[in-house]
C-alpha cells in the first residue's frame, strides 16, 4: 500500500481550462473524411462537420482549438479559405510532397469557427509569418474581428456569412520557425515577432492574446535567445511556445515491456522540460509575465497504423500506453499551472496522438479521448499539491465549487498498486467514487470493436473521512472525484 496525501496551502493556482487544448491542422486525414465530411455527405452531418464529432468533442469541454497548422499555416494564405466553397482555389498544401494531397480550401476560417462554435471551443489562429507580410496578417485579424459595419473587410466576413466577429482567443504569430517556418535564428524571429505582432495590434480590438513560436524540445537556447532579443525591444507577448513530440519507442501497437518504459519515460521529460524553459524566461521575464505554451505534444509513432493503412499522412492507432502518456501529460501541466497557460495535443482526427479516428461511415474514440473526458473537471479548478506519489505512478489533484478531483496514471507495465489517500490541511468532503480506464497495454479501439478500451462505470470508494482507498490496475488511468 502506497500512501498520497493533499496538501491545499502548497496550491500551484488556478489549472487555466486551456492546457486541455486541441490542434486541428490541414494535413492528412484531420479534416478530410475526418472531422470534415462535407454537407452533401450521407454521413450525418452539421454543415459539413460529422456529427459524430461534433457530439463527442463537445462532451470533454474542449477550452481551446488550433487552426489551421502547424507546418501549414506558413504557407496558407487565409484568403483562399473565405467566400463561396465552390469557387476557392485548390492550392498546394504545405505537406503535398509527403503525402500528394492538393488543399481543397473548404475548411477555412469561417468553417473552422463555426466548428469551434458548436463544440465550445475558443479559436486559437496560427498565422503566416514566414511568407506573408505583417499587413496580410493584419488584414487577417480585421477580417476576423472587427464589428460589422465598421470596415470594408468586415462587410466582407458579413458577405461570407459571419456579420457576428469570429472571437479569436490567441493568435499564434508564426510557427517553428526554426525549421519549416523559415529557418530562422532565434534573434531575427524576435525581431519579426516584434514587427508582426506590433502590426497586429492596431486591428486587435478584442484583446486576443499572442503566442510567439518558442523552442524544438530542449533547445533551450533558442528559448533564451529568443527572450533576450525580444526583450531589448518588447511588445505584447503572452506566451511563448515550445513542441514536444515524445517519439515512440518499438511499433505503434505490438510494442513489448521495454518500449513502454521507453516511451512512458520520454513522455515523462515533459516536466523537466517546462522546468529548463521556465528558467530560461525568467531570466528576462523577471515578473512571470509570459506563459509557457506546450502547442503541439503527444507521441509521434510509425504512420500507417490507422484505419486508412497509410493514406491519412501520420494517421497512427492509439493504445492504453497512449492514453497512460496522455494522463501522464496532462498531470505534468496541472501541476505547473502557475506557468503553463495553454497545451494543445497534436492532433484531433486521424493523425498523432489523435482523440478520433474516423473514415466514410465509421467514426470512433480513441483510448486518448478517454483520458481528456475522465480529466475535463480539473479545468479552472484550484490545484491542490500531491505528496508523496510513488514510483511509477503520476498524480494530480484540484478542487472547485467543492469536488475534489484526483487523476492517477499507473506507468507501470505489469504491476498493480494499492494506493491511500489522505489530506494534510483539508477537510475531505464525504463522498468518494472512482472511475478507471484499464485495459492491456496494447489494447486500442478499431472501427470493427470500438469500445475495446472504455472507462468503467463509476463506484464509490470505502471512505471514512480521512482517508480513502483506491487500486490502480497496471497501465491504467484512474480519475476519483470525492464531493459533498
Ligand atoms: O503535427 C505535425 C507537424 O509537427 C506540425 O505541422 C509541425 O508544427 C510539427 O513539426
Amino acid at each position: 500500500m502506497d500512501r498520497i496525501c493533499l496538501i491545499g496551502c502548497e496550491s500551484k493556482g488556478v489549472i487555466a481550462p486551456e492546457i486541455y487544448g486541441h490542434f486541428a491542422e490541414h494535413i492528412g486525414g484531420v479534416f478530410r473524411d475526418g472531422v470534415w465530411v462535407g454537407e452533401e455527405s450521407r454521413v450525418p452531418n452539421t454543415r459539413g462537420f460529422r456529427n459524430f464529432v461534433i457530439e463527442k468533442f463537445r462532451a470533454i469541454r474542449p477550452p481551446v482549438l488550433r487552426f489551421p497548422g502547424g507546418c501549414f499555416a506558413e504557407t496558407y494564405d487565409w484568403r483562399d479559405g473565405i467566400g463561396p466553397r465552390s469557387e476557392r482555389p485548390k492550392t498546394l498544401n504545405f505537406w503535398y510532397d509527403h503525402d500528394h494531397r492538393v488543399e481543397t480550401n473548404e475548411v477555412g476560417v469561417h468553417e473552422f469557427t463555426d466548428f469551434c462554435r458548436m463544440v465550445g471551443a475558443k479559436p486559437y489562429l496560427a498565422a503566416n509569418l514566414t511568407s506573408m507580410t505583417p499587413l496580410d496578417m493584419r488584414n487577417f485579424v480585421e477580417y476576423c474581428d472587427m464589428p460589422e459595419n465598421t470596415t470594408s473587410l468586415a462587410a466582407l466576413r458579413a458577405k461570407n456569412g459571419s456579420p457576428e466577429p469570429f472571437g479569436v482567443g490567441y493568435w499564434g504569430i508564426g510557427n517553428e520557425n526554426w525549421v519549416g517556418g523559415g529557418n530562422m535564428t532565434p534573434e531575427q524571429y524576435a525581431r519579426e515577432y516584434v514587427r508582426y505582432a506590433t502590426t497586429v495590434d492596431s486591428a486587435n480590438l478584442n484583446g486576443a492574446k499572442y503566442v510567439a513560436c518558442g523552442a524544438n524540445r530542449f533547445d533551450v537556447g533558442w528559448t533564451e535567445r529568443f527572450m533576450r532579443e525580444f526583450s531589448a525591444k518588447g511588445c505584447k507577448l503572452w506566451g511563448l511556445s515550445f513542441h514536444y513530440y515524445c517519439g515512440s519507442a518499438g511499433d505503434c501497437v505490438n510494442f513489448n515491456e521495454e518500449e513502454w518504459n521507453q516511451l512512458v519515460a520520454s513522455a515523462g521529460r515533459m516536466q523537466e522540460l517546462i522546468e529548463l524553459h521556465r528558467a530560461a524566461m525568467r531570466t528576462f521575464d523577471h515578473e512571470e509575465k509570459v506563459k509557457i505554451v506546450c502547442d503541439e505534444w503527444g507521441c509521434w509513432h510509425n504512420g500507417g497504423t490507422g484505419p486508412s493503412k497509410g493514406f491519412n499522412l501520420y494517421e497512427q492507432q492509439s493504445t492504453m500506453r497512449d492514453a497512460v502518456i496522455t494522463a501522464l501529460t496532462l498531470n505534468i501541466f496541472n501541476d505547473n499551472c502557475d506557468v503553463v497557460g495553454m497545451a494543445n495535443v497534436a492532433q484531433l482526427c486521424n493523425n498523432l496522438h489523435c482523440l478520433f479516428l474516423a473514415g466514410g461511415e465509421h467514426a470512433i474514440v480513441t483510448p486518448t479521448y478517454h483520458v481528456f473526458d475522465m480529466m475535463k473537471a480539473h479545468q479552472g479548478g484550484h490545484h491542490i499539491h500531491v505528496a508523496g506519489a510513488p514510483k511509477d505512478v503520476s498524480v494530480s489533484a484540484s478542487e472547485k465549487e467543492g469536488v475534489i478531483t484526483l487523476t492517477a496514471a499507473n506507468l507501470s507495465y505489469g504491476e498493480a498498486k494499492e494506493i491511500e489517500l489522505t489530506s494534510f490541511d483539508m477537510q475531505l468532503p464525504a463522498h468518494a467514487c472512482a472511475t478507471t480506464l484499464s485495459a492491456t497495454p496494447q489494447a486500442c479501439n478499431t472501427f470493427e470493436n470500438p469500445d475495446a478500451v472504455t472507462p468503467s462505470a463509476e463506484i464509490d470508494l470505502p471512505f471514512d473521512g480521512q482517508s480513502l482507498r483506491f487500486a490502480l490496475q497496471p497501465a491504467s488511468v484512474v480519475s476519483v472525484t470525492i464531493k459533498p
